[in-house]
């Protein structure tokens, strides 16, 4: 029997992304345009626009990736979709085209969790991963840490009670006028600054939860902005910014730590856009040698939002359902992630 594809789809945020993968997971086309020229002169993602752009982008979008794979669209037996968590207009864009094409090519469509798909990049030429798994999903709109016992086994153990880690970065990169998105731009003028110039304090939950805040953050660089007449110009902009993401790495990095000693994972995984960050990347790979602990990274064109992880965790579900796969397309768009 000839190896089976699917043709998978991506439009939650401000990336159209299309994706031909073969069931053995090997990736022929994983084409993603970006948006963030429309929505850099706002600073952020403009919903509407957003929508507007997806409806113009998808069909070339999807031919490109199926030129790319080779493959017409009739030689694919499955197709998948981004249900949410998103921008509920882009979200509709994705889910409406993918089953527009299902139903056509009277094929299944699965819906697939766009932040369950980011922690499935990482897995993406690394199966060997021993379980449990300590995911951290780090993005513009999510900071989850997921516990997986195994795969497609999903256990929220920390998220964010307020900004996502990305947003405060695109925030405070907004404030000094430095363009969007903040991360890269921040990483870049932060390359050669002194993290420790700035002393920033790490939020503390009353609690003993692994949840995240980046809110505190984001005020008390504000408050260091004006305090210290910071501008895009300032000759003290590197120290600023490399105290401002260290501050980051390790809110992110100190809830891993904690997170690893409750529950003693076997693995590790950082994934999502903020995971290009190479501060981050460096001290994720350092917390995982000094503990011992394998772990995955996806590619930087892995992290940031794109169709082949969301084409990754269809075949996990589907070889899950051996066979059985849902037919339904009765799918709905979630903006908010389930509870
Ligand atoms: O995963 P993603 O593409 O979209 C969401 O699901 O949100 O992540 C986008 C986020 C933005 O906040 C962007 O500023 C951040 O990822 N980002 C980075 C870097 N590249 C992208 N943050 C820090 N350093 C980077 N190099
Ligand atoms: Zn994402």
């Amino acid at each position: 029997m000839s190896a089976r594809h699917l043709l998978a789809i991506e439009s939650s945020c401000d990336e159209t992304s299309a994706a031909v993968i073969r069931e053995d997971l090997e990736v022929l086309s994983n084409v993603v345009l970006s948006q963030d020229e429309v929505h850099a002169p706002f600073g952020g993602v403009v919903p509407e626009l957003a929508s507007r752009q997806h409806l113009k982008a998808i069909t070339p979008v999807v031919r490109e990736s199926l030129l790319t794979a080779g493959l017409p669209l009739a030689a694919m037996d499955f197709f998948a979709v981004t249900q949410g968590p998103g921008l509920i207009g882009s979200l509709l864009v994705g889910l409406s085209f993918a089953k527009g094409l299902a139903a056509y090519h009277d094929k299944p469509v699965l819906g697939i969790d766009h932040v369950q798909a980011h922690i499935e990049s990482a897995f993406l030429g690394r199966s060997d991963l021993p379980f449990p798994v300590l995911a951290l999903v780090v993005s513009g709109g999510h900071t989850s840490l997921f516990l997986m016992k195994k795969k497609l086994h999903y256990r929220v153990v920390g998220r964010t009670r307020d900004d996502a880690a990305g947003e405060a970065l695109d925030k405070i990169a907004k404030f000094l006028d430095l363009g969007y998105p903040g991360g890269p731009v921040i990483q870049k003028l932060a390359e050669n600054g002194n993290p420790a110039r700035f002393p920033f304090a790490l939020p503390r939950m009353s609690d003993r939860s692994l949840d995240f805040s980046f809110s505190g953050l984001k005020t008390a660089a504000i408050r260091h902005v004006r305090e210290n007449g910071l501008d895009r110009n300032a000759a003290a902009l590197p120290d600023f910014l490399a105290s401002f993401e260290s501050a980051v790495v390790r809110a992110l990095l100190g809830n891993v730590v904690r997170a690893a000693d409750s529950f003693r994972p076997r693995s590790l995984v950082l994934c999502g856009g903020v995971a290009r960050n190479s501060r981050l990347r460096a001290a994720f790979e350092k917390t995982a040698g000094e503990r011992g602990l394998p772990f995955a990274l996806p590619s930087p064109k892995l992290c940031t939002d794109n169709a082949a992880m969301i084409g990754a965790l269809a075949w996990e579900k589907i070889k899950a359902k051996k066979g059985k796969i849902p037919f339904s397309r009765d799918l709905d768009a979630y903006p908010r992630s389930p509870r």
